[in-house]
């Protein structure tokens, strides 16, 4: 099966193992972690996600909040909550952020807990999956959320053999493994985002193009970055911008001709890691 998003493509067949994996896990657990990515939180949304979710408590992390604008976290984190959805921004390398989540599990399974008392079930604590699209962050969260403190509990009665719970604190618990869920298929643009943020596999895009398109996004929305970055005033077309980074950062091909695709590889780097400054490349006012 090949999913397109206008000129990027996503292969979702060696999800299909994990995906099915996600399904069985979701069965076991109470509460579902959502990891978004904070510079694009509608496209690195899962379309699927309420229905898989059904009937599980639910709280949505804006990851990756450092790369993102500040000013832009903050409207999506409204957004979300405007919809009555428990929302956090955090950074799960550095850890920030990540101490609020507690308050926020506990007000999201609030009624869970209350049936649970009703019915004299006490102490049972809350089980938890995290989950998201491929890079979003995953691995790196649960590693800052369990921290060293914790005690994986292995196998338990009853739960399907070589599932790994990680003990949190007495009322919670974490499936080691991640949900890895697919991203949104249906428009061009979630497809050229995706690509951008480098959930996509790299080697199946065309890094010139991909630039460029970037380019056309900092122009509408980061209007300085590039001269900023590269000492060059961005031209008409992104194209010829391109070219001129290349030359400025002396990136030579065969021949000593300029090399655009080695401008491209750097452009995309240094976006990709926040060097070209905090950037949001999606808006909720774009997506209500
Ligand atoms: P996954 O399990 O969802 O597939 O994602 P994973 O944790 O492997 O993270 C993917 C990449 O995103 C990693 O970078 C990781 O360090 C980075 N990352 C995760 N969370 C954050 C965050 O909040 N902020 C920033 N800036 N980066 C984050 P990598 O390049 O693959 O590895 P590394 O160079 O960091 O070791």
């Amino acid at each position: 099966m090949r999913e397109e998003y206008g000129r990027y493509h996503w292969y979702p067949g060696h999800m299909t193992k994990a995906v099915r994996m996600m399904q069985e896990n979701i069965k076991l657990i109470d509460l579902v972690i959502e990891l978004v990515d904070a510079r694009i939180p509608y496209s690195s949304q899962n379309p699927d996600i309420d229905r898989l979710a059904a009937g599980k408590s639910r709280i949505l992390l804006l990851n990756k909040a450092d790369l993102a604008s500040a000013e832009a976290n903050a409207q999506w984190a409204a957004f979300f909550r405007e919809k009555g959805i428990h929302v956090q921004e955090i950074n799960a390398k550095t850890g920030e952020g990540i101490k609020a989540i507690d308050a926020l599990v506990r007000e999201a399974c609030r009624e869970k807990l209350e049936r649970d008392k009703k019915r004299g079930i006490v102490n049972r604590p809350v089980r938890a999956m995290v989950a998201g699209i491929p890079n979003v962050g995953k691995s790196t969260f649960i590693n800052a959320f369990a921290g060293k403190a914790c005690t994986k509990t292995g196998n338990k009665p009853g739960v399907t053999k070589g599932k790994q719970w990680i003990r949190l604190n007495k009322s919670l618990e974490l499936l080691d493994t991640p949900g890895i869920l697919w991203p949104r298929f249906e428009d061009a643009k979630a497809g050229m985002y995706l690509a951008l943020v480098g959930s996509m596999n790299d080697e199946t895009l065309l890094l010139e193009e991909l630039a460029c398109d970037l380019l056309d996004c900092m122009q509408e929305l980061y209007p300085g970055a590039v001269s900023e970055r590269y000492g060059v005033l961005p031209a008409a077309e992104a194209q010829e911008t391109l070219g001129l980074i290349a030359k400025a950062r002396g990136c030579l091909g065969k021949g000593d001709t300029l090399d655009d695709r080695k401008a491209a590889a750097i452009l995309l780097e240094d976006f990709r890691s926040g060097r070209l400054g905090r950037m949001t490349l999606e808006r909720p006012r774009e997506r209500e």
